[in-house]
C-alpha cells in the first residue's frame, strides 16, 4: 500500500475511488502517474521486440482511471493476494491498485521505457509493493499469482496459446480479469469459467474468470 500519508496524492486517488467525479479529478490523477495520451513505437524497437520477445501487441492503449475504478470496485484484494499485469503499458492499473490496496502488485512489460516509468513513478510515490519487471509475458512466473490482469497484450494465435498457458500454470483459484480483444478468447476457451461482476465496462470487451 502506498506509504505517503502526508502527501495530496493518496487523498485525490482515494477520492476518486470512492466515487468522486468531481471535475478534471481523472487528468489529475492520471497528471500525478504521468500517463501519456499516446506513445509511438518506431519500426526499428518494434522490430527488435519482435525478435526479443515474440510477435505480440506493442501498441499502447491504456485502461481508463474510470475503467480501473470499475475493475477495482469489482474484485477485492487483500494483503496476501498478488495482482499481476501482463502487458503492464505506463502503469494505469498497477499504479492505481498498488495506491489502494495493501496486496502486491507485478507489472509486466517488454518495452522498456514503458517498465522504467513505471518503476520511476512507483519510486517517486514511494510505493513498496509495486514490483516491475521489464520481460516478456513467456517467461513470467505465474503460479504465485492470486489476479492475473490483461488488456489485450497478444495478437492472434499468441493470444490463444497464452490462454492455454495460464490455464495449465495458474492456481485454481486464481482470477483472470480480461479487457478487450482477449476477453473473447477465453469465453471460448473451456478452460475456463465466466463470473459475474459489477463493473460498469461493455460485456463485449471485459470478463472476469476462474480456471474451469
Ligand atoms: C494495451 S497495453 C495495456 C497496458 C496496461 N495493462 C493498461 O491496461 O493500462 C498492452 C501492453 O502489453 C505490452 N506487451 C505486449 N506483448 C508483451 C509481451 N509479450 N510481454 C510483455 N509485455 C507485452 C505492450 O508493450 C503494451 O504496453
Amino acid at each position: 500500500m502506498l506509504d505517503l500519508q502526508e502527501k495530496r496524492d493518496v487523498s485525490i486517488l482515494c477520492e476518486f475511488h470512492n466515487g468522486s467525479d468531481k471535475h478534471g479529478i481523472a487528468s489529475e490523477i492520471s497528471r500525478i502517474f504521468e500517463i501519456p495520451d499516446a506513445d509511438e513505437i518506431d519500426i526499428s524497437e518494434l522490430y527488435l521486440l519482435h525478435k526479443n520477445f515474440g510477435v505480440s501487441n506493442y501498441t499502447y492503449e491504456g485502461t481508463s482511471l474510470l475503467e480501473a475504478r470499475e475493475i477495482f470496485h469489482a474484485i477485492s484484494l487483500a494483503e496476501d493476494d498478488i495482482f499481476l499485469d501482463i502487458g503492464a503499458g505506463y502503469g494505469a492499473i498497477v499504479l492505481y491498485g498498488a495506491a489502494i490496496f495493501p496486496a502486491a502488485f507485478i507489472a509486466v512489460e517488454a518495452v522498456r521505457k514503458r517498465a522504467d516509468h513505471i518503476e520511476r513513478v512507483s519510486g517517486q510515490l514511494g510505493m513498496r509493493n509495486l514490483h516491475v519487471r521489464h520481460q516478456g509475458a513467456e517467461v513470467t512466473d505465474l503460479a504465485t499469482a492470486s489476479h492475473v490482469f490483461l488488456n489485450n497484450p497478444f495478437l492472434g494465435s499468441y493470444a490463444k496459446d497464452y490462454v492455454y498457458r495460464l490455464a495449465r500454470e495458474i492456481k485454481k483459484e486464481c482470477a483472470v480479469i480480461a479487457l478487450n480483444n482477449i476477453v473473447a478468447e477465453f469465453r471460448e476457451s473451456p478452460l475456463f469459467s465466466e463470473l459475474e461482476t459489477s463493473a460498469n465496462i461493455p460485456n463485449y470487451r471485459f470478463g472476469l474468470f476462474v480456471p474451469a
